[in-house]
């Protein structure tokens, strides 16, 4: 992560000691929550992931690429849906083996849907002797973290007397165990927070980046995990970056530890970071990288609310997410199209609600991931560090989970997730003819269809229940795929969106506005119906946070003071089956029933 301005943050003082012990199990058998009780045990029933918590590790697939896919052995799409768990700061230690055992960590990440960690590890933890000689209890001593190492021998007693890289590889075990796949992350040379310009750990030939020491490292790491299987993929290097770079080095290194990674380990992928704090790959588009294996290489992106400073603070959200949206897709995702994978390892937000700048970016970020499908890696899993910049048990407001590694610091954050957890397609995922979903990437739902005995309505539901919709861009009509002869209507100002059976006219003649194309609009200036009030409406959710209604469009451009995201719906393509009971062959009887009812 981008060092940035330093963040108003929490200085905690209450001893880890005290917070330490096997206290906030949340899934498995142990159920006992003596510290956080009410909230931990209800979070799991909230996300609807109870049970997922329970399941029996699955095997771990070898990972390769398939154009721009991350497929299994059997050429079927595994996407990758990971949260980043740093172990690259000054101990060196997985964060957060002071509050929970790594088990029921583990077991939390499963539990929140993901089914991949993004593990960070230092140069010098294996390279350089005055580190890797260092179990984890001296490496504590040595920073005099002296609470975080007794709160280490209370939760995690096993690891305390081991190497460094031992407890390194019995977090990868217990990951592996729990069915989760690792990424392994080169994040720095030298021990501590990620990244300054100036950090000596930017590019090749920094102070502490000696391209060989480097390569090195790569393939003790790369041979030590050769015969780990949920292993599946290693990152070269984090967001390379500073006065050095440049793409001819680029190429000359980047091939190298390519190269020396492949051939230690031939199972991974190899995952190439860019320039700029991995926010630049556009200079592949005149270059290839030229390895000689195929097959097992994927770029990775960076984009965070802050890669473009207060952009989205202080311009008009629709008007900086088609800028910003473009420019990631020149910088990266064009790679996409020239069939190579481009994994989104790091992207977050503030998870207290209160940043506008990181709340803007993420409906549209998460339209981008979603539209794409793309593979990524949340920023990140840690509620705190032992130490970080200096700061004992800083408090991390990108973690998902709270300062004590309990629960959840943000359900509502989480949930928003989960959408994107599932792929949409890919290989081995055409289950059904493409259709259409309509997303809501504010709040990670679908529009669904609900079906009473009197009447049919739309609302904000799980994208795993999703309607099928038609769009036509030369109809402009949006129709439920099983019933073409429908099709979705505005019906004035503050009313909710139906369906109906009308639909020449210019309330079910839908287009995609604003420079975000995040707007699905009618031009109800046109229409004779008085109620609808003239000017665009556009859909929106109704202000019970669920009913999808339309509402006049808002904040289209210029203006910066509002947030048009509750009327952000991205179309998305989808080729994953329909739940049974949402079909529209299942409700036709009640649906006969609510067309008879209701007037057209
Ligand atoms: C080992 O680490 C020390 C302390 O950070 C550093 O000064 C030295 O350059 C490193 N040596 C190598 C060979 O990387
Ligand atoms: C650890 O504490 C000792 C004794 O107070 C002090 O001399 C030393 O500088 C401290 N080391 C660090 C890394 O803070
Ligand atoms: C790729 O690398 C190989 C081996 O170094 C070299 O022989 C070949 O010419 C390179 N190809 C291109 C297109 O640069
Ligand atoms: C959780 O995140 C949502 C969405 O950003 C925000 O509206 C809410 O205020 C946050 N809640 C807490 C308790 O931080
Ligand atoms: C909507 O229709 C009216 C009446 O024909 C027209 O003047 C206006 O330009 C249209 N608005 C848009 C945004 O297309």
């Amino acid at each position: 992560m981008l060092k940035q301005p330093r963040r108003r943050t929490r200085y905690k003082s209450t001893s880890p000691v005290l917070l330490g012990g096997h206290h906030c199990r949340l899934a498995g058998v142990d159920m006992r929550l003596p510290h956080c009780p009410r909230v931990a045990a209800v979070w799991l029933v909230v996300l609807g992931l109870a049970s997922h918590g329970l399941a029996p590790a699955a095997a771990v697939p070898t990972l390769s690429t398939a154009l721009r896919w991350i497929v299994d052995e059997g050429g079927n799409r595994v996407k990758l849906a990971c949260v980043n768990w740093p172990s690259h700061l000054e101990p060196m230690l997985a964060e957060g083996l002071g509050k929970q055992p790594v088990d029921a960590i583990a077991k939390d990440v499963v539990a929140m849907g993901f089914n991949c960690v993004r593990l960070t590890w230092a140069t010098f933890m294996v390279t350089n002797a005055s580190y890797s000689s260092l179990t984890v209890a001296q490496s504590f001593q040595r920073l005099n973290l002296t609470e975080s190492l007794a709160a280490i021998r209370v939760n995690n007693p096993a690891v305390v007397d081991l190497k460094l890289i031992d407890a390194f590889k019995a977090v990868v075990s217990s990951l592996g165990q729990n069915g989760l796949m690792v990424i392994l992350d080169n994040h720095v040379s030298k021990p501590g927070w990620c990244c300054g310009n100036n950090d000596g750990n930017g590019f090749f030939g920094d102070a502490y980046f000696d391209p060989d020491v480097w390569v090195d490292g790569l393939t003790k790491m790369a041979t030590m995990f050769a015969g780990v299987p949920n292993v599946v993929g290693m990152s070269l290097r984090n967001e390379l970056r500073g006065p050095r770079q440049n793409a001819a080095d680029w190429y000359k290194y980047m091939q190298r530890g390519a190269e020396a990674v492949h051939a230690a380990n031939p199972r991974v992928v190899v995952i190439l970071s860019g320039l700029s704090f991995d926010n630049d790959l556009a200079f592949l588009n005149s270059r290839q990288v030229n390895v000689s294996f195929s097959g097992k290489v994927a770029f990775e992106v960076h984009w965070y609310g802050f890669s473009d400073g207060q952009a989205w603070r202080t311009g008009n959200a629709n008007q900086v997410c088609a800028r910003v949206a473009a420019s990631v897709a020149r910088r990266a995702l064009y790679l996409l199209d020239q069939g190579w994978p481009v994994f989104l390892s790091e992207f977050g937000v503030d998870n207290r609600g209160g940043n506008v700048n990181d709340n803007r970016y993420y409906g549209c970020v998460a339209a981008v991931a979603a539209d794409l499908d793309l593979d990524w890696a949340l920023w990140t899993l840690q509620g705190s560090y032992y130490l970080r910049e200096g700061v004992l048990g800083l408090d991390e407001v990108y973690g998902v989970l709270d300062w004590a590694w309990c629960k959840p610091r943000n359900d509502t954050a989480l949930s928003r997730i989960h959408a994107l957890q599932r792929p949409f397609r890919g290989p081995g995922l055409a289950e059904a003819a493409p259709y259409t979903v309509l997303f809501h990437p504010t709040t990670g739902r679908c529009v669904v269809r609900r079906s009473s005995l009197v009447q049919t309505t739309l609302e904000l539901g799980p994208c795993g229940e999703t309607e099928a919709w038609a769009y036509t861009a030369s109809q402009q009509r949006l129709s439920p795929r099983d019933s073409p002869m429908l099709c979705l209507r505005a019906e004035g100002a503050g009313r909710p969106a139906r369906l109906g059976l009308s639909c020449g006219d210019e309330l079910a003649r839908w287009s995609l506005i604003s420079d975000s194309k995040l707007h699905l609009a009618v031009n109800a200036s046109l229409s004779s119906s008085s109620s609808s009030g003239g000017g665009m409406l556009c859909l929106d959710v109704g202000d019970d946070g669920r009913s999808v209604v339309t509402n006049p469009c808002r904040c289209l451009s210029s203006d910066n003071s509002c947030d048009p995201q509750n009327q952000w719906f991205k179309l998305v393509t989808s080729t994953r089956s329909v739940a049974a009971a949402n079909t529209m062959l299942a409700q036709l009887p009640l649906k006969l029933r609510s067309w008879k009812i209701r007037a057209f």
